[in-house]
């Protein structure tokens, strides 16, 4: 049985009335910062619910940021592979950390957040979609750094269903 990367309950959950909302502020952006290929895995559970989950919005927006850089590329006539890679690295690198940012205590029941309580209670397949999700985004690195152009664009779509088969499940409807 696949051992979920959800961490146990935070020891003191501290609920803070004034949460910031979500994705209000412009997503951090900078290649160099989240380029570094396996940065030092953050204690998560060293912190406030709060910063837990304004650090998963700030992945999230970087990985959806590099993802539609990714599309506009290949979207002109010569789309230019280096580029694409520098994106798709960014992707798989804040991919591996996604499973790491849903600790107990993180959930809408706690914090304000579009995350539903199905990740807490269904954890093998949030997990599954987490895997899913990582597939996904070193497929397409491998791609892009062949520069090969079907296998990215195969990479693209894998990758884009990988988000929607999880936000369909465990992501509160947008509108
Ligand atoms: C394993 C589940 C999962 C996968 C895979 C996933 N997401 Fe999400 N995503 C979420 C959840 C849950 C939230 C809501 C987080 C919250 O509100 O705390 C979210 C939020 C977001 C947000 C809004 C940022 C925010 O939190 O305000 C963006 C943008 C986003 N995802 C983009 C993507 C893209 C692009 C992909 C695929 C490349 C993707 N996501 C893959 C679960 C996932």
């Amino acid at each position: 049985m696949a051992k979920n990367r959800l961490f146990p309950a935070l020891a003191s959950l501290t609920l803070a009335a004034s949460l910031a909302a979500c994705g209000g502020e412009a997503p951090t952006e900078t290649a160099e910062d989240t380029m570094t290929e396996d940065a030092a895995p953050m204690d998560v559970a060293e912190m406030e619910p709060e910063a837990i989950v304004k650090a998963r919005h700030d992945n999230f927006e970087e990985i959806g940021d590099a993802f539609k850089a990714i599309r506009g590329e290949l979207e002109g006539s010569e789309p230019d592979y280096t580029k694409i890679a520098t994106q798709a690295q960014i992707i798989d690198t804040n991919a591996g950390k996604v499973g790491d940012y849903f600790p107990e205590g993180t959930g809408p029941d706690a914090v304000k957040t579009e995350a539903l309580a199905t990740i807490w209670e269904k954890p093998e397949e949030f997990s599954a979609a987490v895997d899913k999700l990582t597939t996904a985004s070193a497929a397409l690195l491998t791609a892009a750094n062949a520069s090969d152009a079907a296998a990215v664009s195969a990479g693209v779509k894998e990758l884009g269903s990988s988000c929607k088969n999880c936000h369909d499940q465990f992501r509160e409807e947008d509108d």
